[in-house]
């Protein structure tokens, strides 16, 4: 099958409820909610072999990885504040470690193999404790071997509930994802094939949306939809039709002044919160719609059901989440400016330094010394210069750091930037959490060949 026939297959048949996360082991399970005080026994994280229905029903199902026997994984929930408890049982072949995305909590427990962790090796397992300071949108995902083991089914949502959460009817997390897949429903191999790599990293050839619940809601249901980019490489652009609301939250963090809600764009790793009203009408047999807008029209990637009228809510304004804890920039006298030149790949000079495909400052992968070291509470500006023609998702581990405006205005307080292609950003970030922090490309195959290195807050 050619690329586009899969993804309109995926639009032709996304509706099938079986396509749906099955229900996880987050409702069953008596450990699996780590909120509340009283949650002593951490939630089970079995990484193993498992079978998953990609393809449409009646397709053959693709040979995975997943936790607990799917992928996604458990919908872990803890209370803001809370303390996360999860044991990573390794049942699979390969050694492996679980990251907590976008978590600003304790180095040791940040689960990067190599860093902060070794790799749990197969038949061992660890135990995970962490805080979970910030409430919003957050995943987890392997970080070991991440371009083969994010790409083989290994990730889940993490949801770190407001004290109060907002009034909705639903909670909707959305993951997207593509894969590619072979026509036996296999996944194709060469994880790091370096084609792929050189350009834009492994790209699906099948695309859809992960729902966790989607049976249907009702006209005038005011929704609250966590969209996650668990995409390997895939910057997706988002189009939600049937619903009128506003972006509240941006990588986990509630925005200030909640947006108008427009086309979005996911770099891998980002998460958007959005807060809508469901206007679609079910006797037009209209339904709510998440589509990938792309140049010869939309992929539908999923959709929610529409049935019936919700006559009990009564029209009010969207408001604000709660902010979390956000550094307030207040001596700007003393900001470290720093650069960081995003290098390599096909079609670019790249800097003759790079012993692998791409490079951070003429570096390639991890040095022995860190591309920074920090004094705890110093703020640094950060010039990211993109001097390759394609775009990158640069994350840092531990923090959140504001992007900048070209006025220098602070914009969005994020973990994951999206630099497009031969284009500067600056970012400003409040390094004040000690430790040894990855800063990568979220492009996990441009990580895996060299876009990567780490920084020490000390
Ligand atoms: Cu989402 Cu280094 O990770
Ligand atoms: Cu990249």
């Amino acid at each position: 099958m050619k690329r586009r026939q899969f993804l309109l297959a995926a639009g032709a048949s996304f509706a099938s409820s079986s396509l749906a996360l099955k229900p996880t082991t987050a409702a069953s399970n008596s450990g699996a909610s780590a909120s509340g005080p009283q949650a002593a026994s951490p939630q089970l994280l079995t990484a193993e072999p498992i079978d998953a229905q990609i393809l449409p029903e009646g397709n053959p199902a693709t040979p995975m990885l997943g936790y607990n026997g799917s992928s996604p994984g458990p919908v872990l929930r803890v209370k803001q504040g809370a303390m996360l408890k999860a044991k990573l049982v390794n049942a699979f072949d390969q050694g492996t470690a679980v990251h907590w995305h976008g978590l600003r909590s304790d180095n040791a427990m940040d689960g990067v193999a190599g860093l902060t962790q070794e790799a749990v090796a197969p038949g061992d397992s660890f135990d995970y404790a962490l805080s979970a300071p910030d409430a919003g949108t957050y995943w987890y995902h392997a970080h070991n071997r991440s371009w083969e083991q994010v790409a083989r089914g290994l990730y889940g949502p993490l949801i770190v509930e407001e004290a109060s959460p907002p009034d909705v009817d639903r909670d909707v997390i959305v993951m997207v994802d593509d894969w590619r897949l072979m026509e036996t429903g296999t996944l194709a191999p060469g994880f790091a094939n370096m084609h792929d790599q050189a350009h834009q990293g492994r790209l699906g050839n099948f695309a859809k949306a992960l729902i966790d619940d989607n049976s249907p809601v009702r006209k005038g249901d005011r929704l609250r939809l966590r969209l996650i980019n668990v995409a390997t490489d895939r910057v997706f652009p988002l189009a939600l039709a049937g619903v009128a609301g506003k972006v509240v939250a941006l990588d986990g963090m509630p925005l200030a002044e909640p947006q108008d809600l427009a086309d979005l764009l996911l770099a891998p790793a980002q998460r958007v919160d959005v807060i809508a009203d469901v206007t679609a009408d079910p006797e037009q047999g209209q339904s709510v719609q998440i589509g990938a807008p792309m140049r010869d029209g939309v992929y539908e990637l999923g959709t929610l059901a529409v049935e019936g009228l919700n006559s009990q809510r009564t029209a009010s304004p969207i408001a604000a989440l709660p902010l979390n804890a956000m550094p307030k920039p207040d001596d700007y006298a003393a900001v470290l400016d720093i650069e960081l030149r995003l290098q390599g790949g096909a079609m670019s000079p790249g800097a003759a330094t790079l012993t692998d495909i791409w490079g951070f400052n003429g570096q390639s992968g991890m040095s022995d010394a860190p591309y920074h070291r920090f004094k705890r509470g110093q703020w640094a500006r950060i010039r990211m210069v993109n001097e390759s023609v394609f775009a990158h998702g640069i994350h840092l581990h531990g923090h959140h750091f504001y992007e900048l405006e070209a006025t220098g205005k602070l914009g969005a307080f994020r973990d994951t930037t999206l630099v497009d292609p031969r284009q500067e950003l600056r970012i400003l970030c409040k390094f004040d959490n000690p430790g040894a922090w990855l800063l990568h490309c979220h492009m996990l195959g441009h990580q895996a060949s060299g876009m990567k290195t780490w920084l020490e807050v000390v």
